[in-house]
């Protein structure tokens, strides 16, 4: 039970944390740490409820959720053409899906506030130099000098300014008729006109007779301007986290006010760690990811934690197994929690267990490789009669050059040409689309396995 004198939120700093950064200043932490528990809420407790609602929806199959957005933010990136771009190639996938699965899809962006990154190695190494990893804008800088790698508590007072400028860009594309369905559609028309994508023409053109036939039956497109886009990062940075975790005035229940949907990552969620102390008692809908070593008893570990009395919509497990694991070690987990009967809106990450190095050392990941383990994670929850609730994928609106395949066959030697990512790879426009319309057959395909 929380309670006003128990406030703030410390429990977690009795349990360990891993992946949190170094600072050479406690005392500058501690001022910065004052200054944030001050600032206004960047969410709303009401908007962190209905998205938690809309979760139990998707994992009762009701809708579909899509999670997507850069691997790391940078201050630098959130600028108003790259924001709009991630918005408009998020729109524009959900719009396919909505026809694929004949479902809402639940919008949720890695967006306002994925600042912070867990490493696998505390240093990096060039030409025999060592220093401290590179960790998201959120902590230090990515030039490779000793002063840059230094963490710097002020950069936390920048993370809530930057999400606080994004999230006040994102309502206004999302509720100021820039999501209009029909425009929207017209930019998915211009993505099929490219011949490289013919062979999702078909499925185009009859999302485009749905919509004259809605328009000519007297719907209202006015009420389908306005859509919901959320926001959701990996928890991670435990004293901006906790600063960021309040109570609601209404219920006087915690709410973590700093995204509306909060994960937590493959190197943070050991049971008895600070990540899943902090966020264990907040009522924002929460995620974690787990990779190919995860197994049936910490599964059912994180329930009995984050989600004991079974509440739809509360907790998310994304995997991110590999393309190669997935139809090996996810069915036991997934047999598993079909028994305890606790719900779990399940959602694939198919990003994370796929990335590769090129013999030139260039991390990327193969488009094919990504789609079949989208198509193992369905089949596997299919066998085990479980609902595919959604995908979390890393993309950007721009034309990078980052993942390896798609229709326009993108190939080892392009790389170079536009690679822009801080940490990982990401699907560009184009991929981003081509794996919307992809996941949108599969939908179409588990809809009449279901009649
Ligand atoms: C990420 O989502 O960028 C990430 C680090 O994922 P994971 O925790 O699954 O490795
Ligand atoms: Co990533």
């Amino acid at each position: 039970m929380i309670t006003d004198q128990s406030f703030p939120w410390n429990s977690w700093r009795s349990f360990p944390a891993a992946q949190q950064p170094d600072y050479p200043d406690p005392d500058h932490l501690k001022a910065v740490i004052t200054k944030l528990r001050k600032r206004p809420p960047l969410v709303f407790a009401g908007e962190a409820d209905s998205l938690r609602e809309q979760m139990g929806r998707a994992a009762r199959g009701e809708s579909f959720v899509l999670m997507g957005g850069d691997c790391a933010e940078t201050f630098d990136g959130s600028t108003a053409d790259q924001i709009r771009l991630k918005i408009q190639t998020l729109l524009q996938m959900s719009v396919v899906l909505t026809y694929g699965a004949s479902l809402p899809v639940v919008k949720v962006g890695r967006i306002a506030g994925q600042y912070a990154k867990p490493r696998s190695s505390d240093t990096e190494a060039r030409n025999g130099k060592i220093l401290p990893s590179y960790r998201g804008d959120a902590v230090n800088d990515i030039a490779f000098t000793e002063e840059a790698r230094v963490a710097d508590p002020e950069r936390l007072l920048e993370t809530y300014q930057q999400s606080a400028a994004s999230l006040n860009l994102i309502r206004a594309f999302t509720k100021g008729g820039y999501a209009d369905m029909r425009r929207v559609h017209t930019w998915n028309r211009g993505f099929t006109k490219n011949p490289a994508y013919a062979r999702y023409e078909a499925l185009a053109s009859e999302i485009h007779r749905a919509i004259m036939f809605i328009e000519a039956a007297g719907a209202d497109f006015e009420a389908l301007k306005v859509v919901d886009l959320y926001s959701a990062h990996e928890a991670l940075l435990l004293e901006y986290e906790a600063a960021l975790t309040r109570i609601d005035s209404r219920s006087g229940q915690l709410y973590n006010t700093s995204g509306h949907f909060l994960w937590i990552g493959e190197r943070t969620r050991q049971l008895d760690g600070a990540h899943i102390e902090l966020l264990r008692e907040v009522r924002n809908p929460i995620g974690v990811k787990i990779g190919p070593s995860a197994t049936p008893e910490e599964v059912i570990g994180l329930i009995d934690k984050l989600n004991p009395d079974g509440e739809e919509g509360r907790l998310t497990i994304i995997t991110r197994m590999g393309a190669d694991k997935i139809r090996d070690v996810l069915p036991n987990i997934a047999s598993a929690v079909a028994r305890d009967g606790r719900p779990v809106v399940w959602i694939t990450d198919p990003m994370h267990g796929n990335t590769i190095e090129t013999a030139t050392g260039v991390k990327t990941r193969d488009f094919d490789t990504i789609m079949n383990e989208v198509e193992g994670f369905f089949a596997v929850l299919q066998e085990s009669s479980l609902v595919p609730a959604g995908m979390h994928i890393e993309l950007t609106g721009d034309d990078v050059t980052e993942v390896l395949g798609g229709s326009e066959n993108l190939d080892e030697l392009r790389l170079n040409e536009r690679y822009e990512t801080r940490v990982d790879p990401r699907l560009n426009h184009q991929q981003s689309l081509e794996i919307a319309f992809r996941v949108a057959e599969l939908l179409r395909q588990s809809e009449s396995f279901d009649e």
